[in-house]
């Protein structure tokens, strides 16, 4: 099978100087994993065996320079780049990207900007993408998609292929407190073009719940270990921290580092490697680092920092503020500690090539990270794998990703700059052996969970998710074919019965479950279809008999109420009670209901002559989601001893006589005559056991769920209508 990579920004980037154009590794790392990743490939175990990775070259190229870019990057990598303006690009990359998107799910408020003009053109963009996919794609293609650039085109791409398509995040997913944010619709498009995807992944297991909790607010979709129902297939959510090329970075033979501005070599490094971003928390580091010579002065002149700044996203201002103010600060404590022999702080203003990194990283007595946010920071696990002695001390930031993997490191909060020049200073004093033993540890985590493992998790989850969705989905779709064979059965049957739920079958499911009524159109179907001598039909209900009689008791049918605690025959026009139930529970358990009732405001408390229901339909998502599942808890324990049946229906919890048995009432029509034509539909998890106790030469189908014992499985309401008059029709 062959992978696709889609990122917004291709492995090189392109550059015109006066002799041409020049590529050059991009920064980032994104492009570092996934590189390391596709050069391994051919040495792991995986259902890849080709790939092709497109995206933006980094800069706009004219129409008549394109097949020459083309080229030369393929001559480099496997990749195929996608062209676009700088106009685009500026609204686009500067603007949505990472004027908006990014200081946002950062956490950095004050720097995030909205523009309308950037919203549109992000949805070009990525329109853009998915039409160059769709050019090239073949059925075999695995599609894997990356990062905060392109979030609407898993769902863009879902319109028009049922190839597998994954996502990854590579930086956080914030909170729904700061992601609702956003406008309404951009935040509601942005998750809808997320769930076009069948497996979403982010580095840590907090992203993937912060993102649950949007779809839930926002999507009003509920999930299940992780899983969401959308849209007729299933969507995976899960935690994929992203690894390294552990081998490389610990095994590879590297000069040892000669810096010749190295005042001696006796000195002692404290590094810092990062792109040039206000995420990465560079001032408060330089704070942290000043506050610290401020404190001991007996380590002027034996240590200093080092400091590689990856120039990045140079075109917008804020990225401009932070150059300024790194090189103030700097200015600042150099001028205050410097002497003839002795710097405190070099700092590099550049990207250096992994060898000469390595070779950094292993000279380094300690590594400083103190990002403010970071989605991962690869360049912590680098450092640790690096490390071929095992001596080195690794500070890192809490809000990393890669602090929840590396925690024998030195944990600090950059925010406290006290805490950043202690830890320097127990750093420098931590004994070897206990250094030994912390990078022994994290080394052993770093080697098992590289970026080959990284990735082959999520291609084979990827696989094993589109695997069962084709299989389940495939047995289960009610096609046009299917639908047709149906009618023909239908039509030559001798004896024919229609079972159908009410709710969100025949009427579509409201808020105001008081006032469904039927429509006109409805009660046609149903008058035509009753009208042929040889079909019956029952509306199978957990109403009570007051509802149905009000808005179907003019029409000659079968009906049962209440779950089947009343049956009502179209021979006799009158309700029976199936079976005489108690109903000294509702004493016990109105109670309870009420309580609950009390605490979820927009909930609202149904009785019934022997039932009970328990709406939410109309409540807060979030909130009726937990306390839903709280009293249906409750009610189970408290109800194991008396008989009675708690049930989820429709944003709804229904409970009843155990004695009451809804299957017993389908086979009690079933048994009437030899039917030689059933059709049942249904909606619900009790239906589920309908299904199951039908005879063989029956037909079932279900209206949403995935998991369904049905034969079949329909989207909606309207679907089911437009099955049942295409019936009515059938003469
Ligand atoms: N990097 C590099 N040369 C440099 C500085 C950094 O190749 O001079 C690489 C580094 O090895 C790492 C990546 O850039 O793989 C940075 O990734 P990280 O996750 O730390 O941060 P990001 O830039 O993605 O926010
Ligand atoms: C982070 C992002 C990547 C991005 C990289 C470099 O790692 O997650 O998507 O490519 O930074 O940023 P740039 O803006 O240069 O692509």
């Amino acid at each position: 099978m062959r992978l696709l990579i889609v990122s917004n920004r291709l492995p090189v980037v392109v550059s015109k100087n006066d002799k041409g154009y020049e590529l050059k590794k991009s920064a980032g790392g994104l492009v570092s994993g996934l590189t390391d990743y596709l050069h391994s490939l051919n040495k792991s175990d995986t259902v890849i065996d080709d790939f092709l990775w497109l995206g933006w070259p980094g800069m706009s190229i004219e129409s008549k320079d394109q097949d020459l870019i083309r080229m030369e990057v393929n001559k480099v990598f496997k990749a195929k780049p996608v062209f676009f303006s700088q106009t685009l690009m500026d609204k686009v990359y500067l603007g949505f990207c990472n004027k908006t998107l990014w200081p946002l799910f950062h956490y950095f408020l004050n720097y995030t900007t909205y523009d309308r003009d950037y919203w549109l053109q992000y949805k070009r963009h990525n329109k853009i993408f998915c039409d160059e996919i769709l050019k090239i794609i073949r059925p075999d293609d695995y599609i894997w998609v990356h990062d905060y650039h392109l979030m609407l085109l898993p769902a863009l791409l879902r319109e028009k292929i049922s190839n597998p398509i994954g996502f990854f995040l590579h930086i956080p997913f914030p909170t729904f407190e700061i992601y609702r944010t956003l406008q309404n619709d951009v935040r509601k498009e942005i998750l809808e073009g997320l769930m076009g995807s069948d497996l979403i992944g982010f580095h840590t297991h907090d992203y993937a719940q912060y993102f649950l909790r949007c779809v839930l607010r926002i999507l009003g979709l509920e999930n299940h270990i992780g899983e969401v129902e959308y849209n007729g297939r299933l969507v995976k959510v899960s935690t994929f921290p992203m690894g390294i090329d552990y081998e490389k970075f610990h095994a590879m033979n590297v000069a040892p580092f000669n810096d010749e501005k190295n005042q001696s070599n006796e000195e002692k490094i404290v590094l810092s490697v990062d792109r040039l971003d206000y995420s990465k928390g560079i001032i408060n580091r330089l704070l942290g680092f000043e506050l610290f010579l401020k404190k001991h002065p007996k380590w002027h002149n034996k240590v200093h920092m080092k400091m590689i700044v990856v120039p990045s996203r140079t075109g917008v201002p804020s990225y401009q503020r932070i150059k300024r103010k790194l090189d103030e600060l700097v200015g600042k404590i150099n001028g205050r500690y410097s002497n003839t022999n002795w710097t405190p702080i070099f700092y590099q203003y550049t990207s250096l090539p992994h060898k000469e990194l390595i070779s950094l990283y292993r000279r380094s007595n300690v590594s400083l990270l103190t990002p403010l946010r970071d989605g991962m920071n690869l360049v912590a696990k680098e450092y640790v794998a690096s490390l071929q002695d095992k001596k080195g001390v690794l500070i890192l930031s809490e809000f990393t990703g890669a602090a929840k993997e590396l925690n024998e490191s030195i944990v600090i909060n950059p925010y406290n700059i006290e805490e950043i020049a202690n830890a320097i200073e127990e750093a420098l004093n931590l004994p070897e052996p206990e250094q030994i033993r912390c990078n022994q540890a994290m080394q052993q985590r770093l080697q098992r969970y590289n970026v080959t493992f990284w990735a082959n998790d999520f291609v084979n989850q990827l696989h094993e998710m589109y695997r069962m969705s084709v299989s389940s989905l495939k047995k289960k779709k009610f096609t046009s074919q299917i639908q047709h064979d149906i009618l023909e059965r239908y039509r030559d049957a001798k004896h024919r019965i229609v079972v159908t739920n009410y709710d969100r079958v025949l009427v579509p499911f409201s808020g105001e479950f008081n006032s469904v009524e039927p429509t006109e159109f409805l009660k046609k179907i149903i008058a035509e279809i009753t009208g042929n001598e040889n079909t019956d039909l029952v509306i199978n209900s957990g109403r009570s008999r007051k509802y149905l009689d009000k808005w179907l008791g003019d029409l000659d049918i079968n009906m049962t109420a209440e779950h089947g605690t009343w049956v009502k025959d179209a021979d006799t026009n009158k309700w029976t009670l199936m079976k005489k139930v108690s109903t000294e529970w509702k004493e016990e358990i109105m109670p309870i209901l009420e309580m609950y009732n009390d605490r979820l405001p927009g909930a609202s408390i149904e009785e019934k002559e022997y039932s009970v229901a328990w709406h939410y339909i109309k409540a807060d998502v979030e909130q009726s989601s937990f306390i839903s599942k709280e009293l249906f808890d409750n009610l189970v324990s408290i109800t194991h001893n008396m008989n009675i049946r708690v049930e989820y229906g429709s944003q709804a919890i229904e409970i009843y006589h155990a004695g009451i048995d809804k299957s017993e009432i389908v086979k009690y029509f079933l048994d009437k005559k030899k039917y030689d034509f059933i059709f049942l539909i249904g909606n619900n998890w009790s239906d589920e056991e309908l299904y199951r106790i039908l005879p063989d030469h029956s037909y079932s189908v279900n209206i949403g769920n995935i998991y369904t014992d049905a034969n079949f499985m329909i989207k909606d309401h309207s679907e089911a209508l437009f099955f049942l008059k295409s019936m009515a029709e059938t003469i």
